[in-house]
C-alpha cells in the first residue's frame, strides 16, 4: 500500500521551528512571539510507536500539528514519505477530548468514516459505508448496534474508541495521540491504553503518543523524544531513557512520577517548577536557568550528544555525560 523503502521514515522532521505572533506594532508586524518549537528534528519509522514527553506548554501539540500538515514550520522542513499513489503518508489524530473533537450533529458510524469520505476513498454506497463503520466499530470495542446514536450518548471511554475507530478508518501510515487519556477517568484509561496497545499488534499500526504523563509513554512506547521549551532535550529507546535518564530534566520529570514502588513523600508534593516563557529564548542551554548542574560551558547552545555507551541514546547536555 505504501512505497517500500525498507527502513526509511514515514515522518522525516528536520530542523522545525514554529513561531506564533504574540503582539503586532502600528503596520501589523509581528513584533514578540511565542517561540513554541525550536529546532526539533525527529524521525518517525514505520510500525514503531514514538513517544513525546514532557510538560504543558513545551510544544507538544504544535508538533502534532506539524506532523498531520495542519501547520506550516516557520523554518525546518517535515518530510512524508510518499505512498505507492504518489500522495504523501497519511497522518491521521486522536485529541485528548472527543467530546470537542467529534461532530455532534452526525450519528456515530458517519463521524468514523467521514475521513474515507473527505479523502474521496470511500465507496458511494451508504450499505457499504455502514458496513465498514461497523467492522471500525468491533475492532475498538463497540458494538455495531450503537452506532446510531450521537457522541454526546455515548460513555467518555467510548468516545474515544469512536475517534480511534475514526483515526483507524483510512488504514492511515501514522496515528498521532495527542493526550489520549488524560480526559478519561482513571479506570478507563487503562482500557484504552491496552486498546490501543492490542490495536497496533493486530495492525502492525505506526504511533506518535503524546502525553505529558510517562507512565502512558512507558506503557505504549519503543522509543522517546523527551521536550523542553519547544526542543528536544533527551531521545532514544523507551528502555534507556526512562530508566537511565541522563539529561537532568529528564530526571525532574520521572522524579515527579509518584510510583508503587517508590511512594511519593508529603514533602515533594509540591509542582514542578513552571516552565519559562517562550516569548524570549534564553542563552545557551534552555534549561540553564533550572539546572542543578548549571556550570561553565552551558551558556553556549547545545547540541544532542550520543550516550558513548549506547550510541541511539542522547542527550543536549555537556555536563550529564560526565555525572
Ligand atoms: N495559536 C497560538 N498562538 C500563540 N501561541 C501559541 C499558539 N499555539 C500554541 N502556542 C504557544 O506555544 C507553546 C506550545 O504550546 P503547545 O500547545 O504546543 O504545548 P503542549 O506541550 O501541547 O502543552 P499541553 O501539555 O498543555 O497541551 C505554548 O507557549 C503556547 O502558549
Ligand atoms: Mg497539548
Amino acid at each position: 500500500m505504501t512505497a517500500a523503502v525498507p527502513g526509511a521514515p514515514v515522518l522525516d522532521a528536520h530542523e522545525i521551528h514554529v513561531r506564533f505572533p504574540l503582539a503586532r506594532d502600528w503596520r501589523g508586524r509581528a513584533v514578540r512571539h511565542a517561540h513554541a518549537l525550536n529546532g526539533v528534528s525527529l524521525q518517525v519509522r514505520r510500525g514503531e510507536a514514538f513517544g513525546i514527553v514532557g510538560e504543558s506548554g513545551c510544544g507538544k501539540s504544535t508538533l502534532a500539528a506539524v506532523l498531520m500538515g495542519l501547520l506550516k514550520p516557520s523554518e525546518g522542513e517535515l518530510r512524508r514519505l510518499p505512498r505507492a499513489d504518489g500522495r504523501p503518508a497519511d497522518v491521521q489524530i486522536v485529541f485528548q477530548d472527543p467530546q470537542s473533537s467529534l461532530d455532534p450533529r452526525l450519528p456515530a458510524w458517519k463521524v468514523i468514516i467521514e475521513p474515507l469520505v473527505a479523502a474521496g476513498r470511500g465507496s458511494v454506497d451508504r450499505a457499504a459505508l455502514r458496513a465498514r463503520a461497523e467492522v471500525l466499530a468491533r475492532q475498538v470495542g463497540l458494538r455495531p448496534e450503537q452506532l446510531g446514536r450521537y457522541v454526546h450518548e455515548f460513555s467518555g471511554g467510548q468516545r474515544q474508541r469512536i475517534a480511534i475507530a475514526r483515526a483507524l478508518a483510512t488504514e492511515p501510515d501514522v496515528i498521532v495521540l495527542d493526550e489520549p487519556t488524560s480526559a478519561l477517568d482513571i479506570s478507563v484509561q487503562a482500557q484504552i491504553l491496552n486498546l490501543l496497545r492490542e490495536l497496533r499488534r493486530a495492525h502492525g499500526l505506526t504511533y506518535v503518543l503524546i502525553s505529558h504523563n510517562v507512565s502512558v509513554v512507558r506503557h505504549l512506547c519503543d522509543r522517546v523524544a523527551v521536550m523542553y521549551l519547544g526542543q528536544v532535550v533527551e531521545q532514544g529507546p523507551a528502555a534507556q531513557v526512562l530508566e537511565s535518564p541522563r539529561h537532568p530534566y529528564t530526571r525532574e520529570l520521572l522524579d515527579a512520577v509518584p510510583r508503587l514502588d517508590r511512594p511519593w513523600p508529603e514533602d515533594e508534593l509540591a509542582p514542578p517548577a513552571e516552565l519559562p516563557g517562550n516569548a524570549v529564548l534564553p542563552q545557551g542551554c534552555f534549561f540553564r536557568g533550572r539546572c542543578p548542574w548549571a556550570t561553565t560551558g552551558c551558556d553556549r547552545p547545545q547540541v544532542l550528544l550520543a550516550r558513548p555507551d549506547a550510541p541511539l541514546h542522547a542527550y543536549r547536555c555537556h555536563v550529564a555525560g560526565t555525572r
